[in-house]
């Protein structure tokens, strides 16, 4: 399964359903991300022929891949696969995820349009709910997107693909696993807690392992909604 994860959009949260959602989820995945900002903060020239035949190289060679989109590539990224026609087809699914904010939504909208004018079929274009508030009605605080579809059929849209808002993306950022990941470790981090506070381990140390009891505790929920949502976008 090769899926890119798409959106004009900044910071609606591709590269952590990329690492976090899809990749986990399928065997041997490597998530490549295409990002033109630079470590050291400037932005390189847009993406190029070049870099676009070395991603269709890396892409034909894996059998699983996420290709996470940055979205300062998103425009280039789309005329390339313009111009090499068919390379569209090299991907299963199109997941674009959208967050609440009115702004998001419209970009959605647009890069929704733009997978449709490739010719991608409705049916390989998912969307994504994310940042969703627990308490929240989906198809009331995306009606714009509901609309969107109701008007255009050209993607799939469905209220239980979804992705709670949670502090476990916020946390798991100095700890350099998935959630998944954490989620399977075995380690018990409370019988380890009690254990560091009777060896009289150093403070920081013990404020990691109490950070680990924390997103541990996160991620047994999250998994299960990653394993729903997971479904949902790619059957
Ligand atoms: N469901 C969520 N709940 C809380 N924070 C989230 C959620 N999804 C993403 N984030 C956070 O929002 C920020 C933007 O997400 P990111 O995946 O980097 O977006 P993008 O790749 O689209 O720019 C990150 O700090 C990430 O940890
Ligand atoms: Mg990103």
């Amino acid at each position: 399964m090769k899926i890119a994860v798409i959106n004009f959009s900044g910071n609606v949260g591709k590269s952590t359903v990329a690492h976090h959602l899809l990749a986990p989820r399928l065997e041997g995945a490597e998530v490549i991300s295409i990002e033109s900002i630079n470590s050291d903060g400037t932005e390189t020239a847009a993406l190029r022929g070049k870099e676009f035949d070395e991603l269709q190289e890396r892409m034909m060679s894996r059998t699983n891949v996420v290709v996470d989109v940055g979205a300062s590539n998103v425009e280039d990224y789309i005329a390339l696969m313009q111009r090499y026609e068919g390379s569209h087809e090299d991907f299963d699914r199109f997941v674009v995820p959208t967050v609440p904010a009115l702004k998001q939504q419209l970009d959605t909208i647009a890069t929704l349009n733009q997978l449709g004018e490739l010719g991608i079929p409705s049916s390989k274009i998912r969307l994504l709910f994310n940042f969703v508030d627990s308490k929240a009605n989906v198809t009331k605080v995306f009606a714009r997107l509901f609309e969107q579809h109701r008007k255009t059929s050209a993607f799939v849209i469905d209220s239980s693909a979804v992705v709670y808002e949670n502090p476990i993306y916020e946390k798991i950022k100095s700890v350099g696993k998935t959630i998944r990941e954490v989620n399977d470790d075995p380690i018990d981090y409370v019988a380890w807690n009690a254990q560091a506070l009777q060896d009289g381990s150093p403070e920081h140390e013990r404020a990691r392992i109490r950070q680990m009891v924390a997103i541990k505790r996160l991620a047994s929920r999250v998994t299960r909604e990653h394993d729903d949502a997971f479904r949902l976008l790619v059957h």
